[in-house]
């Protein structure tokens, strides 16, 4: 059992007004912004995070209307240095044991400590493989925090900043972290940053190429740019790709089902279905030229590429959204396909749980359109804690993410934000994310975040530690790279010009 008393000289005490959630106290040395304190209460003291703090002065209070700066400089000479206090508003975190939330609200007067850092590190810590260490506490740089695994994969995560304020190095730490305890994970790589990198002892690259025969009629839609407006159309593609799918290999995949589409344009009567035929002709062709790269009748199954315990990294670093779009929706439906196969008993291909990292999430996940990969991802956010598939969705465009897929997300890492319509658009989403928090948001520095969610045993303010490795997606250094390509330069600047003279 705690004893508060000994915890020495209290910081400062409750004032009115408390209730079971939140409390004020007055303190002549404030905490900082983002620490915990230790409140007297009974029958068991109570934690609370430290969510704002202002000052107060004892003359001023007394005098108020005093806004003459003639009157009030007097009345500093005159005051003594006690004048001055701080009053600290407190999000009750719950019973410093169970951290159970309290019935009764602390009485008026009640001691208030500063969290013993005994008390914060056993709260925080953890120990791999349970828990796995993401930073330290913004308050206390002693404090290391620990995420608990099962939780975060299971109950999902969204990493949310505006761009620079450290999202990809967060998904780095994590990863790294992740494959030192024997996790898989499946990162969906915009950009190439993760690419190349030494997390998790070195990842494993997937190249984004798909193999036409795997796809569903919807992904080749995508790939062919027909929309179900276009019924003439995809009904055409249908036939064809019966006929396709009925013969045996012989050609590459476009080029069989060009010709069935010619069949079935010479057999067809039908005006419309006629110039359906064609239009899916010029689609075809079109589609073989654009996405030429992506399309492989030799390439695997991605999902055989997958490799147990390691960080995986799908590269969509040279592909267009739409192509994006297909990749990803056709992995994620596989891998839902190949989770419930394990779990149902039969032979799997991915036989471990897996924990699926989109960038760019408001990509393929936007609020007002719909994608392929959106209807995957609502579906792995719904159902896949029951299959041992996790998401981590990360997004510099919060209010630009479907908000049903983004509530699901349960344990979020907020980082800088500094427009309110994104602060409203994830505090409305999610349930745990208090007012006063958001408030904090913008102030939040490069790699600082809130955590909140089942993954945390309390909201935090938390420093992310930096990825000891490189990252592909850094700040560039404009200067340098300039100034090199001015000293190479075999003609001096001064001299370009000096034809024209
Ligand atoms: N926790 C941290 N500690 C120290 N430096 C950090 C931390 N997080 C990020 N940085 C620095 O900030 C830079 C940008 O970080 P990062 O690439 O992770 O941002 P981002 O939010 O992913 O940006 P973008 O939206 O462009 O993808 C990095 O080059 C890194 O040096
Ligand atoms: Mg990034």
């Amino acid at each position: 059992m705690l004893d508060v008393a000994a915890f020495g000289e209290p910081l400062g005490y409750v004032v009115d007004g408390a209730t079971p959630r939140s409390l004020r106290f007055v303190s002549p040395r404030p905490p900082a912004i983002g620490d915990y304190v230790l409140v007297e209460a009974e029958p068991r003291p109570l934690i609370g995070l430290v969510r704002a703090v202002g000052t107060r002065s004892v003359t001023l209070s007394s005098l108020p209307g005093v806004y003459d700066p003639v009157v009030v400089e007097r009345l500093r000479a005159e005051a003594s240095r006690d004048d001055v206090f701080f009053e600290c508003s407190v999000s009750i975190v719950g019973d410093a044991e169970s951290l159970e939330m309290p019935r009764m609200p602390p009485l008026p007067g009640s001691r208030v400590y500063r969290a013993p850092p005994e008390l914060l590190a056993r709260l925080f810590g953890g120990e791999p493989p349970r828990r796995v260490r993401i930073g330290t506490l913004l308050a206390r740089p002693d404090v290391a925090v620990y995420v608990d695994v099962n939780r975060m994969v299971t109950r999902h995560t969204a990493i949310l900043a505006v761009t620079g304020a450290g999202k990809s190095n967060t998904v780095a730490v994590i990863a790294d972290r992740l494959a030192s305890i024997g996790g898989t994970l499946l990162v969906f790589d915009f950009h190439g940053e993760y690419v190349g990198t030494a997390i998790g002892g070195g990842v494993n690259t997937i190249p984004a190429k798909i193999n036409p025969r795997l796809l569903s009629i919807g992904e080749l839609m995508v790939l062919l740019g027909i929309e179900h407006r276009f019924y003439n159309q995809e009904r055409v593609l249908r036939k064809a790709l019966e006929i396709v799918r009925a013969k045996q290999v012989q050609r590459g995949f476009l080029e069989e089902l060009a010709e069935a589409v010619e069949k079935i344009r010479s057999l067809e009567r039908r005006r419309e279905e006629s110039t359906a035929a064609v239009a899916v002709l010029n689609k075809i062709e079109a589609l073989a030229e654009r996405y030429g790269d992506v399309i492989d009748d030799a390439a695997p199954d991605p999902l055989t590429r997958l490799q147990p315990g390691r960080v995986n990294v799908v590269d969509l670093s040279r592909v267009d959204e739409d192509a994006a779009d297909v990749v990803v929706s056709h992995v994620l439906r596989k891998l839902l396909v190949e989770r419930k196969r394990h779990k149902h008993g039969e032979k799997s291909m991915v036989p471990y749980p897996v924990l699926v990292v989109l960038e760019e999430a408001h990509i393929l996940a936007p609020r007002d359109e719909d994608t392929l990969s959106k209807y995957w991802l609502a579906r792995v956010a719904r159902e896949g804690r029951k299959f041992g598939i996790g998401l981590m969705l990360v997004s510099q465009r919060p209010k630009g993410l479907d908000p049903d897929i983004l509530s699901q997300m349960n344990n979020l890492v907020v980082l800088r934000i500094v427009e309110p319509s994104d602060q409203r658009y994830i505090q409305e989403a999610s349930e745990s994310l208090s007012s006063d928090l958001v408030e904090q948001l913008p102030s939040l520095n490069t790699g600082e975040a809130i955590l909140v969610g089942p993954f945390v045993p309390a909201p935090a303010l938390v420093k992310i530690d930096r990825y000891g490795g490189r990252l592909g997606g850094g700040d560039p250094d404009v200067v340098s790279e300039w100034a090199r390509l001015r000293e190479k330069a075999e003609v001096p600047p001064e001299d370009v010009y000096s034809d024209l003279l």
